[in-house]
């Protein structure tokens, strides 16, 4: 067989190497504006680039950018955000999911506060609540400029096209690493580790990489071989099972519904629920109700339809039960009523968020249009 990655073939131009100088002068050109990011020559504020990387685990840019507007306007500093009470930075924060990232944040803030600022180094800055390796690597370079390159999954997928590299991730992650610090520049890597996310985010897209705007496209090894969009190589994934459960909504006439925390550990720790049953791959509906909050006088219907989420490890599907009660009973143990107008200040999860709002549909149906100006 031809051996397609040759260099010698007669008419073929041979494959230039990759130059971080190449990507820097796109960077100069194309560097997207983003509300954390330093104007060319301002000085760089190590407090927003930690707390927008913590913000960009798992999550767009498009979605963090108006959190991230609102935390550094409400906490303009590490020592501000330390200050705050882990309550309000979990209101703040609700929506962004992932929720062990605010407790790790408000954890870190006050770990930086109390020694007086950010530690420079990848390895110092792996010790802090919430920074792993990554996190780490893109904090050194883009706060303090150490010449390291953080990789996500963005970075694998540009590098594993540039080399053309053929083992499958995650198996290929170590080789990655080893190529992206191959190419980190003794000058300006935090701008060339944003360069390489925004080529990952801007044009070497997951499908229908738009290589002729490519900085590095004449030393793309994948681009030279004609199939860019195979390339990273990947173990297929195993989608996880199913779980199940129900969500019991509770409504008082005079507006207020039952809620309560969930433990500070673990999915969600801290969080704000409806009251629900454990959630599980033999869930029994017949059962359900078995795990009801108990009040007096709650006569229960379940709710057509149900409501869907999907967490990173496993799909999930609630059925609803729901209730009206004529007053606010007392609120069974671990429970609280809560306002329905105030239900945008509690730190409410996408996947109760969800549930209310299918709860709300129902029970309110009168007040479609009202309750659209309730924020949840
Ligand atoms: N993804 C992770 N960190 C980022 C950053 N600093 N800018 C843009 N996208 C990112």
């Amino acid at each position: 067989m031809r051996n397609r990655k040759t260099t010698t073939r007669p008419g073929v131009a041979p494959q230039r190497s990759a130059k971080s100088g190449d990507l820097l002068d796109w960077y100069d050109r194309h560097a997207r504006a983003l509300p954390w990011r330093a104007r060319p020559g301002a000085a760089i504020d190590p407090y927003r680039v930690w707390l927008s990387e913590i913000m960009l685990q798992q999550t767009t840019v498009k979605t963090v950018a108006p959190y991230f507007m609102r935390f550094v306007a409400r906490w303009p500093d590490v020592d501000a955000l330390a200050a705050a009470t882990l309550d309000d930075v979990l209101r703040l924060w609700a929506g962004l999911g992932y929720y062990a990232r605010a407790r790790n944040l408000h954890a870190c803030a006050q770990a930086v506060a109390a020694r007086g600022g950010f530690p420079e180094t990848e390895a110092a800055l792996v010790e802090l609540p919430g920074i792993g390796r990554y996190t780490a690597a893109a904090i050194a370079a883009i706060a303090f400029n150490h010449r390291t390159v953080p990789v996500d999954g963005n970075v694998e997928r540009v590098l594993s096209r540039l080399f053309a590299i053929e083992e499958e991730l995650p198996a290929a992650k170590p080789e990655i690493h080893r190529r992206a610090q191959s190419l980190a520049p003794a000058q300006r890597a935090g701008d060339f580790a944003q360069a390489l996310m925004d080529l990952g985010a801007t044009l070497c897209t997951p499908a229908k990489p738009a290589c002729a705007l490519c900085p590095w496209i004449d030393s793309c090894a994948a681009r030279r071989r004609g199939d860019p969009q195979s390339f990273p190589r990947k173990t297929p994934k195993r989608e996880g099972r199913l779980r199940r459960g129900a969500a019991f909504v509770v409504v008082s006439a005079d507006g207020r519904m039952l809620l309560r925390s969930r433990p500070p550990k673990g999915l969600l720790g801290g969080m704000t629920e409806v009251p629900t049953t454990v959630w599980s791959h033999d869930f029994d509906n017949d059962q359900a109700l078995k795990e009801a909050p108990r009040l007096a006088r709650a006569s229960w219907r379940r709710l057509p339809g149900a409501v869907r989420h999907v967490f990173t490890h496993f799909p999930l599907e609630l059925v609803v039960y729901a209730t009206k009660l004529p007053h606010s009973a007392n609120a069974p143990a671990g429970t609280r009523w809560v306002a329905i107008a105030e239900l945008a200040g509690e730190a409410l999860p996408s996947v109760m968020r969800k549930v209310v709002a299918h709860a709300l549909d129902d029970l309110v149906p009168r007040r479609r249009a009202e309750r659209r100006e309730i924020r949840i």
